[in-house]
């Protein structure tokens, strides 16, 4: 059944993929205008054709510990799925978007204990901290989850009670290692010899480094070795369900390998900071089974997720796949619940190539970096820069360099440009002179646009599948290097036809003139909206700018230069938004211009 249904998903996932790639790839040469149609008849299918129920979108960050403030890295997986939501409302999906805190387990205890707070009044504080930088940084989720509330505590028992009743979960003796850190168990293989900071010799987890201890408890276990089988046919099924692929090649590695019961509670006298087991108040739920059980919370469990539930896809870092990709689904297979569509994972944040960490003092506090950066600046860097692949590092400096060349520079200095009342004093969105740029063949030589021109044409022109087709997978950095290529192209187009050499009155140059600011702010325009996700602030202040009204900042108003086509153009002629100063100022480089004499630069001003 399971599989049947898996079938069914991706074939309509096919066909909606098909419609756009597909039909482009089919045409051997395509031309600008069947590149565009194709383009359009992808909008519209998006927007009307698919039922209701596939229209909804469910996405999740990984709730996080609450023993410490948040880093840059947390940041990271809040605006990965932040922009998915984002990017899936655009597009005319329900999407829904949970986040929250992580509160119960050994961890949080002993984090409380070592305050000398009431283990509640803790998790509350920093909870807080967690909500208080994710609406800073315009984290825009619908729902905020704490392990702690009630409604999470009823879903919680619900699900134990429903793989106790199914035979999933027994009474037996777990004895091995434990890490603390990572409220995780570990086989002997995963575990290995070190020293701590005092030269004791320790055992660690060989992949996290935390230390771990071994166990001797008599608590309930998961039958987790019955699942190898039906997690490796999901996974076959479904070679998109774990993403980037090295990951989906990891999990079904990792299945290959041992794969014994998990133990599933701890002992109430080591573990008070917990849900107590249904019917045995000397157990305490296992941390991680009751966390898992958060994406089913927010969905309505017990009485009324399935309409959420079957639109779900998670974002999480590589260090807790392992309970995405393997223990989650298992459990979730116990209870007869679907999975998850995707588990997006994304790498880490490392500082001078070490992993964050307070003892090390290299932790990035995100919430100083967005105030120093800007909120957008912020964003944009961790997506252009982070590669869900591999570890990136964390340094202030290429922070400035990036958004300065990106932002400041090529995106902001474009605008100033085609916007300055010296190029455009009436400041309206210009004529578009199908006689000044005519369309490809037969009709060019008789036009001002060269072959640069109409190349950059087609690269704008396919620029939203390119985006979208980036962002389905979560390769952002590859859509923003996309995006920014593009912008490099208009700036290249712009600087080639020198327009502030054109206004000399003469009836055709003026023409040209407008083409030029024309075409400009329909590159622009895209630019905007596709950005969106990603910058919401700047994007908006962009497309405000040019003018475009809030309802045609969607994914269908993604129709690009339609006066090329021979159609009329809603925003030609139409008065430009107001001048609300440059789009992103230039943000001064850390350390390097200390001590230095310092020289007055501005934001790139137009050339006139
Ligand atoms: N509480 C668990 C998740 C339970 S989900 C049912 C947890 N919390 S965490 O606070 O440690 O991590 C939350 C997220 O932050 C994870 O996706 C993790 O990968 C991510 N990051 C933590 N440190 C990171 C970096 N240095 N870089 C990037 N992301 C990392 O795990």
């Amino acid at each position: 059944m399971m599989k049947y249904l898996s079938i069914i998903r991706n074939c309509k996932v096919a066909q909606r993929w098909s419609f756009s790639h597909a039909t482009c790839a089919l045409s051997p040469s395509p031309s600008f205008s069947s590149k565009w149609n194709c383009k359009r008849l992808m909008v519209r299918r998006l927007g009307t054709d698919i039922p209701t129920e596939d229209r909804n979108y469910y996405i999740t960050t990984p709730i996080f510990y609450v023993n410490a403030s948040p880093h840059i890295g947390h940041l990271y997986s809040a605006v990965t799925a932040d922009y998915l939501h984002r990017y899936k409302l655009l597009q005319g999906f329900n999407s829904r978007f949970a986040t929250g805190t992580d509160e119960h387990g050994l961890k949080i205890q002993q984090a409380a204990d070592a305050a000398g707070q009431d283990p509640l009044s803790f998790c509350t504080k920093v909870s807080e901290r967690f909500k208080h930088l994710f609406k800073s940084c315009h984290i825009s989720y619908t729902d905020y989850i704490r392990t702690t509330e009630e409604r999470h505590r009823c879903a919680v028992e619900h699900f134990w009670t429903v793989l106790q009743s199914k035979g999933f979960i027994y009474k037996g003796n777990y004895e091995g290692w434990y890490s603390t850190q990572d409220e995780s168990f570990l086989t002997p293989s995963q575990v290995g010899d070190a020293k701590d900071s005092s030269g004791k010799e320790i055992k660690i987890s060989l992949e996290s480094g935390h230390k771990v201890e071994w166990m001797i408890e008599e608590n309930y276990m998961f039958r987790l070795s019955e699942f190898r089988s039906r997690l490796q046919e999901w996974l076959e099924g479904n070679p998109r369900a774990v993403q980037p692929e090295r990951f989906h090649h990891a999990v079904l590695q990792w299945l290959q390998e041992d794969l014994p019961d998990l133990s599933v509670s701890r002992q109430r006298s080591r573990l008070q900071w917990g849900i107590p087991v249904p019917g045995d108040l000397d157990q305490t739920i296992y941390v991680w089974l009751d966390a898992l059980v958060n994406y089913l919370t927010v969905a309505g469990y017990p009485d009324t997720h399935s309409q959420w539930w079957r639109a779900a896809h998670h974002v999480v870092g590589k260090d807790i796949l392992k309970f995405h990709a393997i223990y989650w689904p298992a459990f979730l297979l116990a209870a007869d619940l679907p999975l998850p569509q995707t588990i997006h994972v994304h790498s880490h944040w490392t500082v001078g190539g070490k992993k964050m960490s307070k003892s090390l003092g290299n932790v990035v506090d995100p919430l100083e970096r967005s105030q120093r950066f800007t909120i957008d600046g912020m964003r944009y860097f961790l997506l252009r820069q982070g590669v869900p692949d591999t570890d990136c590092d964390y340094d202030d400096d290429k922070v400035v360099k990036l958004l300065n060349a990106e932002l400041t520079d090529s995106l902001g200095g474009l605008l100033n440009r085609c916007t300055a009342p010296s190029l455009n004093p009436a400041q309206v969105y210009p004529h578009f002179c199908s006689d000044s740029f005519p369309s490809q063949g037969t009709e060019a030589h008789k036009g001002r646009a060269v072959d640069e021109d109409y190349h950059m044409l087609d690269a704008v022109r396919a620029l939203p599948a390119v985006v979208e087709q980036h962002y389905e997978s979560v390769h952002v950095y590859k859509a923003l290097e996309a995006i920014n290529r593009c912008v490099r192209q208009t700036n290249g187009f712009v600087q080639r036809h020198t327009p502030w050499k054109l206004g000399s009155g003469d009836g055709r140059d003026q023409l040209w003139l407008d083409t030029i600011l024309h075409v400009s702010l329909e590159c622009l325009r895209m630019y905007g909206t596709l950005l969106q996700p990603i910058v919401p602030e700047m994007a908006d202040k962009l497309l405000s700018r040019l003018g475009v009204k809030p309802e045609e900042k969607s994914w269908a108003a993604l129709d690009f230069l339609v006066k090329y086509q021979g159609k009329d153009c809603p925003f030609e002629g139409r008065a430009l938004g107001p001048d609300t100063g440059v789009l992103f100022n230039r943000l001064e480089r850390p350390n390097a211009e200390k001590g230095k004499p310092k020289k007055a630069k501005k934001a790139t001003k137009v050339k006139s």
